[in-house]
């Protein structure tokens, strides 16, 4: 994984809109960048399968968006991704990392608990959908922050 720049945002743009129904814009991508959130991608296989953006705030973090290509799903990517996220974070002295999911999102709903990820709360339609809405789960993983910094 490594750090994302501007370069990637179109190859990361056709990932999110491929994968996501409410895909981030551009513009989304970019401000992430210019607000020097934590942005990364996966290029492993030698072109971008996969991105994750954490946004940090004090000494602690959301993560904002995380997609893997759909070809490249089911293989350990996002998995990968994401604990290499919480261990940045961990760098950094972060004590816990939030994020908010569709209750509908079975895969990033198991990913997240696979990867420590527990549910601490219930935002009720708090997303738009094909039905209207549907509700956001909120959830928190803590950190051990490293003592030797
Ligand atoms: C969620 C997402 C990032 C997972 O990425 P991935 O690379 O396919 O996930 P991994 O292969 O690392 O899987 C890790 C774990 O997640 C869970 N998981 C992943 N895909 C799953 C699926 N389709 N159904 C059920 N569980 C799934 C499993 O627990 C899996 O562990 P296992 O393979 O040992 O059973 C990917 O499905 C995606 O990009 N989805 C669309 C975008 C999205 O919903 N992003 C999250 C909300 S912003």
């Amino acid at each position: 994984m490594r750090t994302m720049t501007l370069r990637d945002v179109d190859a990361v743009l056709a990932i999110e809109q491929a994968v996501q129904a409410y895909p981030w814009t551009r513009g989304n991508f970019t401000d992430a960048l210019d607000h020097g959130y934590l942005c990364c991608v996966d290029d492993t296989g030698g072109e971008i399968s996969g991105y994750a953006i954490l946004m940090p705030v004090l000494d602690e973090a959301e993560l904002l968006n995380i997609g893997v290509a759909a070809a490249q799903q089911r293989k350990g990517v996002g998995r990968a991704m994401l604990l290499e996220m919480l261990d940045l974070a961990c760098k950094k002295n972060l004590l816990r990392v939030f994020l908010e999911v569709r209750s509908s999102n079975v895969a990033a709903l198991a990913l997240y608990r696979s990867a420590g990820f527990g549910e601490i709360g219930l935002r009720r339609g708090y997303y738009r959908n094909v039905d209207g809405s549907e509700d956001a789960i909120t959830m928190a993983c803590d950190l051990v922050g490293e003592l030797d910094g």
